[in-house]
This record gives structure tokens, C-alpha cells and sequence, in this order.
């Protein structure tokens, strides 16, 4: 083949070198006396044949250079499409002209005797009549600067630009293992796409909380793909290839489940009930496959038909409980389980006040007292840094029957110093456990500066609610019910 194409060349080279010698007069004697049949197809060559009439009359005169008068080009053409690239010269003596590719011949010979046609695809032509090279049916690889080449002693060549266009597409999209990947592996997406110019992928994940677009930080990328090592379940969801480029954009999506072994997650893990109140004991299992949920009280399954009631929506599952007994009450746990493993919580169904939320915001301390159960007492306990407990007694508010009370107290008047905090409270039944300590600080609040000693142990002097004013009193206190 290599062979065959130097051969031509060479003999176009020796066509191109003696395109004033007798030979191609010749030639193109010749190639008049079969005019017949070509000028048939070439009805508005007339005048050419003339001149090559002319010729034949054995007027030696020297035929003057040809010149390319068409104007170098840039097309955009739609992939399907048809292009013309024109070369048109003049004189037109039907020179031997060259098309090339990319620098790459696609043809050469006279346009009447295709000589040589190399390589050149079937949507392609070379027009007799005008030099012009046709594609029909553009493809995106037919993008590239074509090129026409007058071969004369003096060559001249003009240069065309083809930029094909096509809109994108998705050829495949594929998501490594089907999309159904163990916690800890590693995803592939992969975005086959064609369309020209090239598309840019965009890649994104819905998780349910909207599509928010991949970065550096969770995937690394190359041209068509975006791997994400060391998958976590929270990388689960429905992932974009979104892929655009001048002429328009299309998308596809595939979800991806990251499997893992459940994760429970309990609502509170302290509920405060009393004999003959409802208790809901809620409990959320995380887990992929879904998990199978069930309850156990103090270590042993819970029967289903006994008088608790299981309600499962989801990952969610209810304990429905409502204590005839003292024994009644224990400690719940849910246990989710699927084929990865297992996982449980526990949830403490109590009689004893249950204290939570306790926050320090400023001098302000605040909580939230959970009891069926009539308060008798609530506590602040402040512990120095020498170990020595203030204990302060706050005042109860008057409707007793909440079962969820909110108290807001200002800690005033204290010796400076570093305290931590706790709170407790004793119902009609028992006390609560201490809440989770709170570090306070005195030496960085700004105190007003008083003389009223500080108030160790209990004392019967706490003041209601109501006679907060009073500026004797060493603490300001606000008790907000609900
Ligand atoms: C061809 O398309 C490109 C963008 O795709 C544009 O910048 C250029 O102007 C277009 N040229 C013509 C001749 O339409
Ligand atoms: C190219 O020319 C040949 C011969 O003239 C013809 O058979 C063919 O259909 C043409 N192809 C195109 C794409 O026009
Ligand atoms: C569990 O109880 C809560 C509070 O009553 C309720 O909002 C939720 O819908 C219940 N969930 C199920 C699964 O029953
Ligand atoms: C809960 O998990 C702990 C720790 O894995 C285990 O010891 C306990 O038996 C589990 N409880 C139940 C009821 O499955």
C-alpha cells in the first residue's frame, strides 16, 4: 500500500514537473478526444476546452501560472451535513490539483482523471467540473484543515477549516459493581460521551437534600470518569454525568446504595413515665440493605403481641409503652440487623425526674426538667475548684402538674472563680441523676461588685419566682413553664 501511494506520488511529481512538457499536452490531447464522454457531465467547461483547443493548435505560448481565487474558509458544520470546499482556479487549464488532510493527501490528479484517490472515503468527492471536494454525511473525525494544492511549477495551496459539530451524547454511563458498593470501596462512575467540540462533564450527587456538584474534595477526575476512594454511606444517593458543549447538554443519572451494617440512633435515651402514662420510645436504623428492627427490654426480645405496641415506618420504629407496673418500667433497646451486622441502642424508661439541655449562655444557665411525677425539688450544685460544693436551691413553679418544665436562672453574686455545674431534681417518686456538668466561669464575666456573702448549702431564704426584684437577693431567677 505504502508502495503503491509513493508510486503515485512520484509519477504526480513527474505529471507536476512536466505539466508544460509535450507529454501532457499529450495527455490532455487525449483527454479531449474522450471529451465526448466527459463533456457530457461538464456542460460549462466550454471555454476550458477551447483553451485546450487552443493549445492543441500547437501554439507553443507559455500557459500563465493558475492562481486559486476561492478564500480560505472555516466551516461549522453539523454532524450528517454536507460541505462543499471550493477551490476554483483561474485560468482553469484543469490544473492537477491535490486535496490533504491534516497534511495527510486525500487525493490528486486532474480533476477529471482522479488519478489518485488515497485512502479517501466514500463521502468524499472531488467535482470534475470545479475542483470543489464534497463530504457528505460529516463526521466528527472529519474535523480539520483541508487543504488544496495547485501542483504547477509555482505551487499555490489554500487552506479550509472544518470544525464539526455535534451535539452530546451519552454513548454509557456505567457506576462500578452496578452502583451497589460495600462501605469502604471504591466507586467508579464512568461518562462514555461523544459530541464535538469536545462535551465537559459536570458530575453531581443528589442525596435527597438536593444535586450539589462534585469537587476535588470528593472525587478525583480525568476525562471521563470520577472515582471516589474509600466510599461512606453519607456518598450514597442518585449521581449525575451532565454533559454539554456549545450546540446543548444532556444528562443521565445512576443511583449508588453504600452498603453497611446498621447504625442506631435513639431519640432520647432517658424517658420519664409514670404508672399508667403512654411512653413513646423512638429509635432511628440507619443500615443498607435495611435493617431488621426489633426490641428487647432488660435483655430479652420483646414479645410482639405483649402490651407494648411496635410501630416501624422505614428506618424509624416506635415502642409504644404504657407501665401498669413498677416493673414495667427498665431499659429498651433497639437492635437493627442486616446482612452486614448489628448494631443497638438502649433507652431508659424511667419514674425519676429527667434532666437535659442544661446550657450557659453569658451568666445565664438553662435546662429542661421532664416529670409525671410532681416536682419536690430542684438543685444547682456548684463545685470549686478546691472541691467545695455551693448547692443552690431553685425555686419550683407554681403549676406542678407540667411534665415538661423550662428554667432560665442568672447566676449572680458568686465568688469569682471557676465552678462546674450541675443539676439535679427530686420527684414524688426519686432523685434524677446529675446532669452533665457545665464549666462556668466567673472570673471572665464581668460581675456587678457586691459584699453579699456567697450562699453555701441549702437554704430556706430562695425566693419565689415573684420577688425577684428584691436586690437583696443574691441571685436572679426566672422559672418559664410550658
Ligand atoms: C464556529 O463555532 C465556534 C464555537 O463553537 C464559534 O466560536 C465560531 O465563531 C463559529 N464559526 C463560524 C464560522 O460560525
Ligand atoms: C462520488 O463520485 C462517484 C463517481 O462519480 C459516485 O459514484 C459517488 O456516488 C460519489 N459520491 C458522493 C458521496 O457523491
Ligand atoms: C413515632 O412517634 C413520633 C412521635 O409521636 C411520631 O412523630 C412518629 O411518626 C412515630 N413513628 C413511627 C414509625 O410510628
Ligand atoms: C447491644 O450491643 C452490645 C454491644 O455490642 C451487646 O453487648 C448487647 O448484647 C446488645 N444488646 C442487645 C439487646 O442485643
Amino acid at each position: 500500500m505504502e508502495l503503491r501511494r509513493i508510486a503515485l506520488l512520484l509519477a504526480f511529481f513527474v505529471v507536476a514537473v512536466c505539466s508544460q512538457c509535450s507529454d501532457a499536452h499529450t495527455m490532455r490531447k487525449r483527454g479531449a478526444e474522450d471529451g465526448d464522454y466527459d463533456e457530457n457531465l461538464m456542460g460549462d467547461e466550454g471555454p476550458t476546452d477551447d483553451e485546450a483547443q487552443n493549445d492543441d493548435r500547437g501554439d507553443e505560448k507559455e500557459t500563465p501560472p493558475e492562481t486559486i481565487i476561492t478564500q480560505p474558509t472555516s466551516y461549522n458544520v453539523t454532524v450528517g451535513r454536507t460541505v462543499r470546499l471550493e477551490c476554483k482556479v483561474s485560468p482553469n487549464n484543469r490544473p492537477v490539483i491535490q486535496w490533504s488532510k491534516d497534511g495527510q493527501p486525500l487525493f490528486m490528479g486532474q480533476a477529471r482523471f482522479p488519478m489518485a484517490q488515497l485512502e479517501m472515503p466514500e463521502r468524499l468527492n472531488v467535482s470534475i467540473a470545479t475542483n470543489d471536494l464534497l463530504i457528505v454525511d460529516v463526521r466528527p473525525a472529519d474535523s480539520g484543515k483541508y487543504k488544496c494544492t495547485v501542483i504547477q511549477a509555482q505551487q499555490t495551496s489554500i487552506e479550509h477549516v472544518i470544525a464539526v459539530q455535534e451535539a452530546p451524547r451519552i454513548i454509557r454511563y456505567t457506576v462500578s459493581d452496578n452502583g451497589v458498593v460495600m462501605e469502604g470501596s471504591e466507586l467508579v462512575l464512568r461518562c462514555d460521551v461523544a459530541g464535538s467540540p469536545a462535551p465537559t462533564i459536570i458530575w453531581s450527587r443528589d442525596n435527597g437534600a438536593g444535586n450539589v456538584r462534585l469537587t476535588e474534595a470528593d472525587a478525583i477526575f480525568t476525562l471521563n470518569t470520577a472515582t471516589i476512594k474509600n466510599v461512606r454511606r453519607e456518598k450514597a444517593g442518585k449521581y449525575y454525568c451532565f454533559v454539554f458543549n456549545a450546540l446543548g447538554s444532556t444528562q443521565s443519572e445512576h443511583n449508588v446504595k453504600v452498603l453497611h451494617k446498621p447504625h442506631v440512633q435513639v431519640h432520647k435515651t432517658v424517658v420519664n413515665s409514670a404508672l399508667e402514662v403512654e411512653a413513646i420510645l423512638q429509635c432511628v436504623a440507619h443500615a443498607e440493605p435495611a435493617p431488621r428492627i426489633t426490641w428487647y427490654k432488660d435483655g430479652s426480645m420483646i414479645d410482639p403481641f405483649s402490651p407494648y405496641v411496635v410501630s416501624t415506618d422505614g428506618p424509624h420504629s416506635n415502642l409504644t409503652v404504657t407501665p401498669h407496673q413498677d416493673s414495667d418500667f427498665g431499659t429498651f433497646t433497639c437492635v437493627a440487623t442486616n446482612s452486614h451486622g448489628k448494631h443497638n441502642r438502649s433507652i431508659e424508661l424511667v419514674q425519676r425526674p429527667v434532666v437535659e439541655g442544661v446550657e450557659l449562655e453569658g451568666n445565664k444557665l438553662s435546662w429542661r426538667v421532664h416529670s409525671h411525677q410532681p416536682l419536690r425539688k430542684v438543685e444547682l450544685q456548684l463545685r470549686d475548684t478546691e472541691a467545695v460544693v455551693t448547692t443552690l436551691n431553685v425555686p419550683l413553679p407554681e403549676d406542678t402538674n407540667k411534665h415538661e418544665i423550662e428554667f432560665i436562672y442568672a447566676l449572680e453574686n458568686v465568688t469569682p472563680g471557676k465552678y462546674e455545674v450541675v443539676v439535679k431534681a427530686e420527684n414524688s417518686k426519686e432523685w434524677s441523676r446529675e446532669s452533665e456538668p457545665v464549666i462556668v466561669d466567673y472570673e471572665a464575666m464581668p460581675m456587678p461588685i457586691q459584699t453579699a456573702s456567697v450562699y453555701h448549702g441549702n437554704s430556706h431564704s430562695i425566693r419565689p419566682a415573684s420577688s425577684v426584684i428584691l436586690s437583696s437577693a443574691f441571685m436572679y431567677l426566672l422559672v418559664r413553664m410550658f
